[in-house]
């Protein structure tokens, strides 16, 4: 794989770079995605490129206004304190021309991909049409390299292709925290649907000393399908929990003491889903007591998933976290030991091995 961090202002100079970024956000306000790509905008900003940023936004099946990627070019460009030309339109031959013939702006941002059906099909013609408005392509969007879109996959046929900052930067922390991790690795895993996490444990029983379950967990381990799950020795869940009605909504105290304490002698950390209902403040504690006690460790940590992400972010101490990916499925995928198409891609991009432009 090449990246980007190898590519000098001699490379790039008067170069029209495709940015593919994941500007999907929940809401408007959770900017966390924006904020890990400012980076990247800047480096090729300050290696006098210009840019064209491609992104998708929800999962639309048409054009749907609501999905448009207008209002967040705005944020990017309120961020960055430049103008970014937002294009609607979806003819990529005319794009091509409005590019061209623009020389007054260094930062294009094309509308939502998914629009287009080509998109999610990875359709060769589409990324051979995207290729070509630039000279080269960089794939900066980690959380959604799990998906075999043609702005991630296909376009790596054609243009010479590069990780981008962040991605190679969760690539980084990942690998260090999975492939071969300072031990103990604790690995914590919240949030719902205990399926998805199946094949995490699965991929990281050799290397994990315990896994600290989630309150939901207790919701889904009634399920005969998980009854051998719990047997293992491994799976740590918790011993007192906050209730309402029969359901489970946050860890008690005495758990979040003992995960603490568990927490308190790894070397590496994973956490991955809330162990509470964190968007109700009442709730939160036992994840608050979880997120303290990881920036309490002086261990490899790695936080990600768009909850615990944010929740991070809420309380403010993403500075006191390794990694903090941007990655929702992908990060559990990759934890799960399969191989992004995106990144395999890029692996695979016989174009890259060519640093000349
Ligand atoms: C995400 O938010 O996880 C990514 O943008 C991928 O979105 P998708 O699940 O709609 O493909």
């Amino acid at each position: 794989m090449k990246y980007l961090k190898s590519l000098g202002i001699k490379d790039l100079a008067g170069k029209t770079c495709l940015l593919r970024i994941d500007l999907n956000l929940k809401s408007l306000s959770d900017q966390f995605r924006v904020d890990a790509v400012l980076p990247t905008i800047k480096y090729l900003l300050s290696k006098k490129t210009k840019i064209i940023i491609l992104s998708h936004r929800g999962r639309p099946v048409k054009k749907e206004s609501s999905l448009s990627l207008k209002p967040i070019a705005k944020i990017v460009s309120h961020k960055l304190g430049m103008n970014i030309k937002f294009i609607p339109e979806l003819d990529l031959k005319k794009i091509k021309k409005i590019i061209e013939a623009d020389n007054k702006n260094k930062v294009f941002m094309l509308e939502n991909l998914r629009f287009l059906p080509g998109e999610e099909k990875n359709d060769a013609v589409l990324a051979k049409q995207l290729a070509e408005l630039g000279n080269l392509y960089i794939n900066d969007a980690f959380a959604v390299s799990h998906r075999k879109n043609a702005s991630l996959v296909a376009i790596t046929n054609y243009i010479k292709s590069f990780a981008g900052l962040l991605l190679e930067k969760e690539i980084s922390g990942l690998t260090k925290a999975t492939r071969n991790p300072q031990k103990p690795l604790i690995v914590i895993l919240g949030g719902t649907k205990l399926e998805d996490k199946i094949t995490i444990i699965r991929n990281l029983a050799n290397k994990t000393k315990y896994f600290l379950f989630g309150s939901s967990f207790l919701n889904e381990i009634k399920d005969p399908k998980f009854v051998n799950l719990i047997k293992n020795k491994k799976i740590i869940i918790p011993v007192d929990s906050v209730m309402a009605g029969n359901s489970y909504f946050d860890i008690g105290p005495q758990t979040a003491n003992f995960y603490s304490q568990i927490i308190n002698s790894a070397k590496t950390i994973i956490w991955n889903g809330p162990v509470g209902k964190t968007e109700e403040k009442k709730y939160s504690k036992g994840s608050r007591s979880i997120l303290l006690a990881i920036t309490r460790t002086k261990g490899f940590k790695v936080i990600g998933g768009g909850e615990t992400a944010n929740f991070v972010i809420k309380n403010n101490l993403q500075k006191k976290i390794s990694l903090l990916s941007t990655g929702g499925g992908a990060m559990l995928d990759f934890l799960s030991g399969k191989k992004l198409p995106g990144i395999a891609a890029l692996e695979r991009s016989v174009s890259a091995k060519n640093k000349n432009l």
